[in-house]
C-alpha cells in the first residue's frame, strides 16, 4: 500500500510539471484532492487497517496532502492572479506585452557599416581572439623592437600566445587561406592593458577592411572610404586624409572626420605594404590592395553622443534601452 501512495505522489509530480495553466492546476486538484479524487480512495483503504499500520499509513496520505496542497498553491502563484468566478473580464484590455531584449549598440553599430560594406561587394570575415605573434606582429611588418610588442601593450598567454591587439590579424588569415580577388571586412574583439577610464578599456571592438586584387590603387581607397562614411555620418560629412605610419601599409594614413569646427581622427588606412603581400605567400609584383582599420566604440559614441566607453559594458538596462 505504500507503494500506492508512492506511485499517486509520482502521479502528481508528472502532472504538476506539465501544467501550463490555472485551469489545469484545477483539474489536478479535482483529480488528487477531489471528494472522489485519489487521496480519498486511498484514506477509503485506511479503513481496512489496523494499530500502527493505520497510524503510518494515515501519516503517508497526509504528507501527500500537504505536499500537493503547497505544490498546486505555489504553482498557481506562478501563473499570476486568477480570475475569481463571477469576476468580470475586460478582453478589450492591451495584453501585457512580452519583455524582449535589444541588440547591443555597439552589434547595431557592427551590423549598420557591415550593411554599407555588403552593398560594396565586401564579405564578412572572422578570425580568432587568441592568436599567434605571427598573425599580430610579424606577418604584419611589425619589427620584433617595435613598442606595440611590448607586454605593456599587449597581453601574452604563457603558452606563447596572445589577444589581439588588431582586427588586421583577419588580413593575414583570410589572405593565407584564400587567393585574390578580395573585399571582406571583419568585425571584432581586441585587447590591450590599457587602465579603463571614460575612453580607454582593455577591450573594445574593431572593424578591420582588405581590398586586394591585380590594379587597386589609393585612389580607390579615397573612393570606398569617402562613400562609406557618407553613408554614416550623412551626405553633408567632411572627411581629410592626413599622412600617418602603419608598419602594414605603405603610404599610410590617417582619415580624420569634420567635427564643429574642428576635426576628429576615425579611422586609420592605406594600401597593403609588399612585405605582407610577401609574409601570406603573394607576389607584390602581382598583386595590390587596401586595408582599413576602424574603433567601433568610438564610432558608436560620436553618433549617439555617448561621452563614457565604459557604459557599453556595464549591462545597465537603463542605458541599453535607449537603443531598442
Ligand atoms: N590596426 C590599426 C590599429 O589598430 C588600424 C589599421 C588597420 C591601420 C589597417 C591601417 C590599416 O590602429
Amino acid at each position: 500500500m505504500t507503494e500506492t501512495v508512492h506511485q499517486i505522489e509520482q502521479e502528481a509530480r508528472e502532472r504538476l510539471a506539465l501544467a501550463h495553466s490555472a485551469d489545469e492546476l484545477e483539474n489536478i486538484r479535482i483529480y488528487f484532492l477531489g471528494k472522489k479524487g485519489k487521496l480519498a480512495s486511498l484514506m477509503e483503504q485506511l479503513k481496512t487497517l489496523s494499530g500502527e499500520e493505520r497510524k503510518s499509513y494515515g501519516r503517508e496520505v497526509n504528507q501527500l496532502k500537504a505536499f500537493l496542497e503547497n505544490a498546486l498553491q505555489s504553482k498557481k502563484a506562478g501563473f499570476g492572479p486568477v480570475r475569481q468566478e463571477g469576476e468580470l473580464f475586460d478582453e478589450t484590455l492591451p495584453g501585457i506585452p512580452p519583455r524582449t531584449g535589444t541588440v547591443h549598440p555597439i552589434t547595431q553599430t557592427i551590423d549598420e557599416i557591415t550593411r554599407i560594406f555588403e552593398r560594396l561587394g565586401f564579405e564578412v570575415a572572422e578570425g580568432p581572439e587568441i592568436e599567434t605573434e605571427f598573425h599580430n606582429f610579424t606577418a604584419l611588418n611589425i619589427p620584433l623592437d617595435h613598442p606595440s610588442r611590448d607586454s605593456f601593450d599587449t597581453f601574452y598567454t604563457t603558452s606563447g600566445h596572445l589577444l589581439r591587439s588588431q582586427t588586421s590579424t583577419v588580413q593575414i588569415r583570410v589572405m593565407q587561406a584564400r587567393k585574390p580577388p578580395l573585399r571582406i571586412i571583419a568585425p571584432g574583439r581586441v585587447y590591450r592593458p590599457d587602465a579603463v577610464d571614460a575612453s580607454h578599456s582593455f577591450m573594445f571592438h574593431q572593424m578591420e577592411g582588405l581590398m586586394v586584387d591585380d590594379r587597386i590603387t589609393f585612389s580607390d581607397l579615397k573612393g570606398i572610404l569617402h562613400l562609406f562614411l557618407r553613408e554614416l555620418f550623412g551626405k553633408e560629412t567632411k572627411i581629410r586624409f592626413r599622412p600617418h605610419f602603419f608598419p602594414f601599409t605603405e603610404p599610410s594614413v590617417e582619415v580624420d572626420l569634420r567635427w564643429g569646427k574642428g576635426w576628429l581622427e576615425i579611422l586609420g588606412a592605406g594600401s597593403v605594404d609588399p612585405n605582407v603581400f610577401e609574409a601570406v605567400g603573394y607576389d607584390p609584383k602581382k598583386v595590390q590592395g587596401f586595408a582599413f582599420g576602424l574603433g567601433v566604440e568610438r564610432i558608436a559614441m560620436l553618433r549617439h553622443g555617448i561621452d563614457d566607453i565604459r557604459l557599453f559594458y556595464e549591462n545597465d538596462l537603463r542605458f541599453l534601452k535607449q537603443f531598442s
